[in-house]
């Protein structure tokens, strides 16, 4: 379809008037057997919360992927005041007579029946589900046109194409050009095509260029990178697979992740036939954030929200090393070329640099005012890049802590970044869905990578 076509359409379509702002209208139910949250209220949650509410996106700390979660309440405490539905938050947000109005206006309120169960629910007693579910809920509906955030970008070994995963859509660009090549997608989701039925969380491409690796919720999908065709699917991973990452040799793969406030999964995968070789249990408290091999491929690096950047052997999964240092969450972490130096990202809005050898902390990088969500060595140089929810990228120089350029002209967080092997293209996105290609030396935009008529851009917020 044409691209301005399609925009108008789709403005059209954003331009569907809900009553934002309007409080639900209330009714009562007629109604004899009692509410079950997984049966009434969860197809509630997961058709309208769980897209800002669940995995990495928790938006007001508020995770409705799971009872516990929903019961924990958000950044101000608990919503849901058992037997009391009057005095429970939740129903003021979602029945839009208390800020903040839940779902943000744009996106499709509850209905009154929806709005009814959920006060009944409240008012029967909040009860848990009756069947314990396996795992937390993550959405896996279509996801929302308008919700298709790059949190993934990686650049072949040359850096000629650049491989950007956006909403659940993988597209691969010509690197100097920007224009766009292809789409890796499913042969079972092509309407619209995706690559994964729920958010890519995370790439990776082998050094040899024959493998790229797709993580999103509970899978990782491993595809030939010629063809398009999917060589692997890994399952069984406990919650959103965030962080990939192929040995040097490029026969493993290490895959991170798991359930917020659970153990940290960490997994590695052989490359060629898609294997589970190892899981590494209890490497980490909490979700793996980051994952980088060393130089020599022998370690593998892992940063978790456990506030830790840890150290294990990558063959048998024996711990190495641990740094301790940030004060939040851990979000990556990268070698130097010559395995000498580590550096991580924290939310807590700091790079540090770490001496491997000695597990000294060589210094801490002040300057981003928000989480930094990534941070990579340049090739062979002390430079290193980092991204940042306050929308800039940056580079650094790992030796003396020092600015060397920074772009500023994001309108909202960015989350992914690849550099490419001679450090001539830095690659960026974020939440606006759109990657850019900036200029490795200085920071300029060179272009932006926009997304293909089957996806249009979201609106501006
Ligand atoms: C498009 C994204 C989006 C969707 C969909 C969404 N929310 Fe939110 N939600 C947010 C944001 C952003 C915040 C934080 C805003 C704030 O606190 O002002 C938030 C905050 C919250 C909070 C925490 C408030 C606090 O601070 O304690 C609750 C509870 C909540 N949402 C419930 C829901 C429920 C229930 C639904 C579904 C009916 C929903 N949200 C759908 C974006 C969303």
């Amino acid at each position: 379809m044409h691209r301005r076509l399609l925009s108008v359409l789709f403005g059209a379509w954003m331009g569907v008037a809900w009553a934002a702002d309007k409080p639900i209208e209330v009714i009562a139910l007629d109604r004899k057997e009692p509410v079950q949250y997984e049966k009434d209220i969860e197809p509630i949650l997961r058709a309208k919360c769980t897209v800002c509410h669940s995995g990495k996106e928790l938006k007001g700390k508020f995770d409705a992927g799971s009872y516990a979660g929903v019961m924990k309440g958000g950044s101000k405490g608990p919503v849901v005041v058992p037997g009391k539905s009057g005095e429970s938050p939740l129903v003021h947000y979602v029945g839009k007579t208390q800020k903040p109005f839940m779902p943000p206006k744009d996106e499709e309120p509850l209905t009154p029946q929806e709005l009814a169960l959920i006060k009944l629910w409240i008012d029967q007693g909040a009860k848990p589900p009756t069947t314990v579910l396996a795992k937390p809920i993550v959405t896996l509906s279509a996801i929302p046109s308008a919700f298709a955030p790059a949190r993934a970008i990686v650049l072949t070994a040359q850096g000629a194409e650049v491989i950007v995963g956006r909403g659940n859509q993988i597209h691969v660009y010509e690197t100097a050009s920007g224009k766009h090549l292809r789409q890796f997608t499913d042969p079972n989701l092509k309407e619209p095509p995706a690559a994964h039925r729920s958010l890519v969380e995370s790439l990776a491409l082998s050094a040899d260029g024959k493998w790229l690796a797709s993580g999103s919720f509970q899978e990782v999908v491993i595809w030939d990178f010629a063809t398009g065709a999917i060589a692997h699917r890994i399952t069984g991973f406990a919650h959103n697979v965030v962080a990939l990452a192929f040995s040097p040799q490029g026969t493993r793969l290490a895959c991170g992740g798991g359930a917020p406030t659970e153990d940290g999964e960490l997994k590695l995968v052989d490359a060629a036939n898609g294997a589970v070789l190892l899981d590494i249990k209890n490497a980490h408290s909490d979700t793996v954030y980051g994952l980088a091999f060393s130089p020599d491929g022998n370690l593998i690096a892992s940063a978790s929200a456990d506030k830790f950047v840890k150290v294990h052997q990558a063959l048998d999964g024996k711990w190495v090393k641990s740094f301790e240092g940030h004060t939040h969450h851990v979000l990556d972490v990268s070698w130097r070329h010559d395995g000498k130096l580590l550096a991580s990202a924290g939310a807590d809005n700091v790079i540090k640099v770490w001496d491997f050898e000695s597990g000294e902390q060589r210094r801490t990088i002040v300057g981003h005012g928000k989480y930094v969500s990534r941070v990579v060595f340049v090739a062979k140089t002390t430079l290193i890049v980092t991204t940042s929810g306050d929308r800039t990228a940056r580079t650094w120089n790992s030796e003396n802590g020092g600015a060397v350029w920074q772009y500023n002209a994001a309108s909202d967080s960015l989350d992914a970044v690849a550099v490419s092997s001679d450090g001539k293209w830095v690659v960026v996105g974020g939440t606006e869905g759109l990657a850019r290609v900036l200029d490795g030396k200085t920071g300029k935009l060179l272009h932006e990578l926009k997304p293909t008529d089957n996806s249009p851009m979201p609106p501006k917020p």
